[in-house]
């Protein structure tokens, strides 16, 4: 049988920015010699994305041509649809030692991983990046309290990989699948359409509704967990993962489901996010993508379907992957199912809904979810490895 035609990758090929055999060995050994620049956490998944092809078509961290079309329009320096900056900051010290054409080591701590030509060294404003991407100035958003906490220079070029960051191999490497594998399964399991869902959250009613919903008009989910970086009080990744085990052996068709992590950090951009979110799982080989409520978004500072809106402001064939827009859902106790606005009558008396803080709060004081809310078998696995971190 001939395998299903996938999607293409963004820009039309995956990128995959890791050096192999000979070539590998002699980038190492020429990192030693080179000056080191040490990367955030964030800068290591944002490494990461590029190497594996997630973030096709970027090839390294942005150039100012980029990073000023990406800021004021979302789209790259070619028109190519990208909505959120993947740059690299350095601080005045270390940008006035490098000068452009030089080639550094992009370390983790002290541990080379990768070399860059470092094509331009630009200043950048941080407050109109927050203000244009985040759609707030306000420091207590997590995303623009990095800004303002990163250097004020950006080094933009290409990289290639030569070691992978510790989180790699240490965090769920057996199904840290990267684009190619996924598309890769896709094809052998015969699927044409494959949904894909972004979460940084445990499972709870609603996200399994939603899922399963989609999977209705599709021929596969592909669960995608982020496990980069989160903000301090977001539910640690090995906990969240055990959530999604737990529910899928119970109540998901294995033959449906790819379990698979997504190694990006969280930025809490909203709207832009969830287009760049899409965009990735496009790459992953996904047609479909789910976006329900405040997707990717933190406190107040977004619209609860802002996130959906955004799509608007694009051609569907910039964009490649389809939107799927669910309305916020929740149980009712008189249909006795997961609803939303639009498909129940009922009010909000009968209506079960908690909100995060509310969820973490009950967690912590070990009290399982309401079933309405969360599985059992969810509860128990949340409530037990909480036990083992101190959030
Ligand atoms: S996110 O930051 O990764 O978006 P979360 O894990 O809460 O956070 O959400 C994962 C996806 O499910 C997002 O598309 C979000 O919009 C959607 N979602 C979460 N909860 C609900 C809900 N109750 N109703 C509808 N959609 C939801």
């Amino acid at each position: 049988m001939k395998s299903p035609k996938l999607i293409p990758p963004h820009g039309g090929a995956l990128v995959d920015r890791a050096l192999r055999g000979s070539l590998r060995e002699a980038a190492r050994e020429k990192a030693q010699t080179l000056p080191c620049i040490p990367l955030s956490r964030m800068n290591l998944a944002d490494l990461e994305m590029i190497a594996i092809g997630a973030y096709s078509p970027l090839t390294g961290f942005m150039r100012s041509d980029d990073y000023t079309r990406v800021v004021a329009e979302m789209r790259l320096a070619d028109g190519l649809v990208w909505p959120v900056p993947v740059t690299l900051a350095v601080s005045e010290r270390q940008a006035s030692a490098l000068k452009p054409g030089d080639e550094v080591a992009l370390c983790e701590g002290s541990r080379p991983l990768a070399i860059m030509v470092v094509d331009e060294i630009y200043p950048y404003h941080k407050h109109h990046e927050a203000r244009e991407v985040y759609r707030t100035t306000d420091e207590a958003h997590p995303g623009v309290a990095r800004i303002y906490a990163q250097g004020d220079f950006l080094l933009g070029g290409d990289f290639w990989l030569f070691d992978w960051p510790t989180a790699t191999a240490a965090e769920f490497p057996e199904i840290r699948y990267t684009p190619a594998q996924t598309r890769q399964m896709f094809a052998e399991r015969g699927w044409r359409r494959v949904v894909g869902f972004q979460t940084r959250n445990p499972i709870h009613r609603a996200h399994e509704y939603i899922q399963k919903t989609a999977l209705e008009i599709v021929d596969g989910l592909l669960l995608h967990p982020l496990v980069g970086e989160t903000k301090k009080d977001d539910i640690p990744a090995d906990v969240r993962i055990a959530s999604y085990r737990a529910v899928l052996a119970a109540y998901y068709p294995k033959d449906r489901v790819v379990l698979g992590v997504f190694p990006a950090a969280m930025r809490y951009a909203g709207p832009r996010e969830a287009i760049m979110h899409a965009l990735a799982r496009k790459n992953y080989g996904c047609t479909h993508f789910i976006v329900g409520r405040d997707h990717a978004g933190v406190g107040n500072y977004y619209g609860t379907y802002d996130a959906q809106r955004i799509f608007d402001e694009f051609p569907p064939e910039d964009i490649g992957i389809t939107p799927l827009f669910f309305e916020h859902a929740f149980y009712c106790r008189k249909c006795q199912a997961v609803v939303t606005a639009k498909t129940c009558p009922h009010g909000q008396e009968d209506w079960v809904y908690l909100s995060g803080t509310q969820v973490r709060e009950m967690l912590r004081r070990g009290e399982p979810l309401p079933v309405e809310f969360t599985r059992p078998e969810v509860s128990e696995v949340l409530i037990e490895g909480l036990k083992h971190h101190n959030t």
